[in-house]
């Protein structure tokens, strides 16, 4: 029997360190150490053994399992790894590898960052208000009467307690000053909500930037250099404004402010912003959810600005459809 094992493990490492597949190292796992392998054939022959051969036979056997078991593992390591080495045998790791996709901001956020940015450094802090927003706080503080045709249904979003989609930043200016004695100088960026039917100019959502500038002896001077230096920061310092009177419920007097854009050659006026003096009226309606005098309109003026980011934006970048703004198109947004 000893002969026996010694032949066995000869013949065992003898094969294995020839084999050159996973498959054929498992038959000879099998043809060893499987059910009716020669090993297990000798161990069952053990029974016959006298008592004083027992434990040194069983011992060799023993030993004799292991160094087939070992051998049997080391060669099946050896194979795996001579076979990953060949699959990565032809890979250039010096060629550059396809990387992450890096997003950017939106055009949008981008103009409204730069547009903060030059504001910032004029003094303007940032203030903030709700998109649902009250009617009061829309329409009636900013002197904006229950029959004006901006306060329609069909011109507004109104949810069924009374209260609204903000239809503009301004009533952020009311919130401003109704928590904050002046002076205030704030601007506000922001969501704002029409019943527009949507089309390549016009979507239900967009985006505007009121400005409030309330203090003692604030003149339409301050608002015109105010404006004329922002857009020229903006826009670059060969700009060409143009200022044009205008109504607005809550300003007296009144402007709309257009730049001269030009396309393919040809020039035309593209509305800005509007803008004026706050309207001593918005003064009264502040003062008094105040319950004070804080803006008496005898001692503090003020202008007030606001303008939509979504068109000015499309024009800086030659965006034909405004829709594009919120199509999340990677190929449209990566442009920017
Ligand atoms: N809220 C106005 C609009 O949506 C824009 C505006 C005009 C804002 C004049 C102002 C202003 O602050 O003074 O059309």
């Amino acid at each position: 029997m000893e002969a026996q094992l010694e032949q066995i493990r000869t013949e065992a490492l003898a094969e294995i360190g020839a084999v050159a597949d996973e498959a054929t190292l498992e038959a000879i796992r099998v043809k060893y150490l499987g059910r009716s392998g020669s090993l297990t054939a000798v161990s069952e022959g053990m029974r016959t053994l006298s008592k004083e051969d027992k434990p040194r036979i069983g011992k060799l056997l023993n030993e004799t399992r292991v160094a087939v078991t070992t051998a049997l593992d080391e060669r099946k390591n050896t194979l795996a790894s001579a076979a990953e080495a060949k699959a990565f045998a032809n890979l250039d790791v010096s060629l550059p590898g396809t990387g992450p996709f890096r997003g950017s901001l939106h055009p949008i956020t981008q103009l409204q960052d730069r547009a903060i940015g030059i504001l910032r450094r004029m003094g303007f802090a940032l203030a903030d208000g709700p998109d649902i927003e009250t009617e009061w706080h829309n329409f009636d503080a900013l002197n904006t009467p229950a029959d004006h045709p901006a306060r329609n249904e069909q011109d507004t979003f109104y949810l069924p307690d009374g209260r609204l989609l903000r239809s503009q930043t301004s009533p952020v200016q009311i919130r401003t000053m109704v928590s904050n004695p002046p002076p205030v100088r704030i601007i506000a960026p922001g969501a704002c909500y029409r019943r527009d039917e949507i089309d390549a100019t016009h979507l239900s959502q967009f985006t505007q930037m009121e400005g409030l500038y309330v203090d003692e002896g604030v003149s339409l001077a301050d608002l015109k250099g105010t404006l004329d230096l922002f857009v020229r920061e903006l826009f670059g310092a060969d700009v060409k404004v143009r200022w044009r009177p205008h109504f607005f419920p809550f300003t007296e007097p009144s402007f709309e402010l257009d730049i001269l854009v030009t396309a393919g050659g040809k020039s035309r006026w593209l509305e800005m912003a509007g803008c004026g003096m706050v309207d001593p009226a918005v003064f009264a309606a502040v003062n008094k959810s105040r319950g004070d005098d804080a803006y008496d309109p005898e001692r503090v003026t003020g202008f007030a600005f606001g303008f939509g980011l979504d068109r000015l934006a499309m024009n800086m970048a030659a965006v034909p459809d405004i829709r594009l703004f919120i199509e999340s198109d990677q190929r449209f947004l990566s442009q920017f």
